[in-house]
């Protein structure tokens, strides 16, 4: 098996407007490089100065009672669903419509994911939740998918009444709220993630997880690191999920542009969204003002599977590094077989996997380089 992502990024390179930003995002690497000095003269790499003071950050910022840094947002949610006790042979209700790490997690520690439709804005429907719970429900694991809320209050409602936990994969949305209320706040816990790619992120992996339980708050701070008390205590077994002391070092360094670069995104989408909203083609989601979305992807949708596929390499051929988040939901995936699951079960969220398209919308995206992209999109209709 070889390593696919290198060629990938190399192909990435020659586009004119990119996903892919990292390297704007980091020019003052040079400021990191020195911050990173001193993590090495204090020999601190491993739960070191800076792993702590990324957490006290995070809690500021985001208003939990407790954070825990650990290895990536999937630990995140795979010891998130540990520390809650799940287990082999129970049942987690989640979305079809994720990125694998989401079903990975709840795979990894031997539970069963049990798939339920979205709605038209690409998160789980909760009328359709409660036909799904069975005794072996023991929680449900909805995704923020792109940085936008989900109806946690129906899903806590529904949580309370059969007596089962919440997991946010809130992965897409940091500083995402809902009337105010911070992404990650609603559950029993929220997982975070740091990859590079993320709207705060690492050179690497990383992830953090939000909880206001302090119960759960000291298992996880035990299961992140080997279930260890002291240097020779061992309280429970464990794994070794630690944030490295580096990667704090850089995410703490990035922290400070958060605010910045959610304002930019949010921006950038509204000025697409705008663009677009007159393409009668084209479907955007429907915008609330109690939401506040954080756009870790802008995506639209358009008629068919064909329409997109020409649409998407007009937009390649023109240099947009438009991209398909994605186009195989988690029901139909080789991994998923065993589960039974087939074409049609889920048809919200296939509707979506075969006609969305993303557009990068980062920070750096400037306004010429919106007019350009949705100059093309009208280019494309208008010629159809
Ligand atoms: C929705 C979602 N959940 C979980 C993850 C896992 O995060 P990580 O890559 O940090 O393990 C990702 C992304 O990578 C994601 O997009």
């Amino acid at each position: 098996m070889k390593n696919f992502l290198p060629k990938q990024y190399l192909k990435d390179k020659n586009f004119k407007i990119r996903h892919n930003y990292l390297s704007e995002q980091f020019k003052d690497y040079d400021v990191i490089f020195k911050k990173i000095k001193k993590v090495i003269k204090f020999n601190d790499f491993t739960l070191g100065k800076n792993v702590d003071l990324f957490e006290r950050e995070i809690k500021k910022l985001m208003k939990p009672k407790y954070v825990i840094s650990v290895g990536s947002g999937t630990d995140a949610i795979m010891l998130s669903l540990k520390c809650l006790g799940i287990k082999e042979g129970d049942e987690v209700i989640t979305t079809p419509y994720t990125f694998y790490a989401t079903i990975g997690a709840i795979v990894t520690i031997g539970a069963k994911p049990v798939f339920v439709d979205v709605n038209e804005d690409y998160n789980i429907d909760p009328d359709k939740i409660k036909k799904k719970i069975t005794k072996k429900t023991k929680a449900i694991l909805p995704v923020h998918w792109s940085g936008r809320i989900c109806d946690m209050k129906e899903i806590n409602k529904i949580a309370k009444k059969y007596k089962i936990k919440v997991v946010e994969d809130a992965c897409h949305a940091i500083l995402a709220s809902s009337k105010g209320k911070i992404a990650g706040n609603f559950g029993d816990l929220g997982c975070f993630s740091l990859h590079p790619l993320k709207n705060l992120n690492v050179w690497g992996d990383g992830g953090f997880i939000l909880t206001n339980k302090k119960k759960y708050y000291k298992k996880l701070m035990l299961l992140r690191n080997h279930g260890l008390i002291s240097r020779n205590v061992n309280k429970i077994f464990g794994y070794n999920s630690r944030l490295d002391t580096i990667q704090a070092t850089v995410a703490l360094h990035l922290l400070k542009k958060i605010k910045n670069i959610t304002n930019r995104r949010i921006k950038n989408s509204l000025l697409i969204d705008k663009s677009l909203k007159d393409i009668q083609q084209i479907t955007i989601k429907k915008r609330f003002n109690h939401l506040k979305e954080v756009f870790h992807l802008y995506e639209f949708r358009v008629r068919n599977k064909n329409e997109r596929k020409s649409l998407l390499n007009y937009l390649l051929k023109n240099g947009i590094d438009a991209k398909i988040h994605y186009p195989i939901p988690m029901h139909l995936q080789p991994a998923s077989k065993k589960y039974g699951y087939s074409r049609g079960d889920f048809p919200v969220c296939e509707s979506i996997t075969n006609t969305t398209i993303s557009l990068p919308v980062h920070e750096f995206i400037t306004k010429s380089q919106i007019s350009f992209m949705t100059k093309k999109i009208k280019e494309f209709f208008n010629a159809n």
